[in-house]
């Protein structure tokens, strides 16, 4: 029976854990801030359900196979209490989270040969702690070798694809470049619909622009039409669609995963000598917008 505890288990920690939790040679531990008691995931193949031990107190935990960090990346040091009981001599840790500062982020709790970056391609919702919808088939990606095929193949009986990819690096820009424009409605709380304009577009061209191009300083390929397609996806979003989970944050009060998602760009922008000007605009601006929102 291979161990995997969960920390974390919001809309992807619960989706993931759901899945995994399907087949029997997978023991499931969910690491929560909030208790509940079962998952109730509704996924694009129907609802799954599970009732996975959950714990709550850090000092309930043991030594698992595998570590799933599903957090927002401004929770990273809330996990540490976690990680300090649940990581043995042989514990992989998986990062879900958005950004490409996964092993960075992390290098101070754990062993960097024993971190997985993933990136995520999955659509899902929280509607109360344990109580997600899926809205459609994820993907993941993690760097090839023999941590990341281990990975794959802990999803091998669950219908979320992931893959090991020789230019995992690529992978995680190229899902930056896409996310970064979700800054602006993050900021402007109204961003699609009749509001579209070319104006906004040229703002928005630019911010996608700046992070394609410090991606490629990273040794990342990102093809131009990365951009056109996010660029046509905010064109054409109907208003009041969902403008992603920054947004969605500032709606409900939260936290902000801006430095990961923006702040990131202006940093390493500033490392390779590229100017971010948009970037740093709008990461001010949102910083400056008396929204809860913190640096890491
Ligand atoms: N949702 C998506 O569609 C999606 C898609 C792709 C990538 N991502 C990325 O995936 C990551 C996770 O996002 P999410 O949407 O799943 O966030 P989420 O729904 O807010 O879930 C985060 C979970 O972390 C828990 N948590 C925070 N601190 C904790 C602690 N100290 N101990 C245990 N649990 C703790 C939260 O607990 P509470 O229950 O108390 O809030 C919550 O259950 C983010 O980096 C996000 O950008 C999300």
């Amino acid at each position: 029976m291979t161990s995997v505890a969960i920390i974390g288990p919001g809309a992807i920690g619960g989706t993931l854990a759901a899945w995994l939790a399907q087949d029997p040679a997978l023991s499931i531990t969910l690491c929560a801030r909030t208790p509940f008691s079962g998952l109730h995931v509704e996924t694009p193949d129907g609802t799954l359900t599970a009732s996975p031990l959950v714990l709550t107190d850090p000092a309930d935990a043991v030594a698992m196979d595998w570590v799933l960090v599903c957090t927002k990346t401004y929770d990273v040091e809330a996990t540490k209490v976690w990680l300090d009981r649940l990581v043995g001599p042989h514990t992989r840790v998986a990062i879900v989270q958005n950004g490409v500062e996964h092993v960075k982020l992390f290098a101070h709790l754990v062993p960097a040969e024993r971190i997985v970056p993933v990136m995520i391609n999955l659509p899902a919702a929280r509607s109360a702690p344990g109580r997600i919808v899926q809205h459609r088939d994820g993907f993941m990606s993690v760097p090839a070798g023999r941590n990341g095929e281990d990975f794959v193949a802990l999803f091998a009986n669950t219908k979320v694809a992931a893959t090991a990819d020789a230019d995992f690096v690529s992978q995680i820009w190229i899902k930056l470049t896409g996310n970064c424009g979700t800054i602006v409605p993050a900021l402007t709380l109204r961003a699609t619909g009749p509001v579209w304009s070319e104006e906004l577009e040229a703002i928005m061209r630019g911010l996608l622009e700046e992070c394609a191009t410090v991606g490629r300083a990273e040794g990342a390929q990102v093809p131009a039409s990365v951009i056109d397609d996010a660029i046509e996806r905010f064109r054409n979003a109907p208003e009041g669609s969902s403008a992603g989970s920054i947004h969605a944050d500032r709606l409900a009060g939260h936290q902000m995963e801006i430095d990961a998602r923006n702040g990131v760009i202006v940093r390493l922008g500033k490392q390779h000598g590229i100017p971010t000007p948009m970037n740093a605009l709008l990461v001010t601006l949102l910083g400056a917008s008396g929204s809860p929102w913190v640096t890491a």
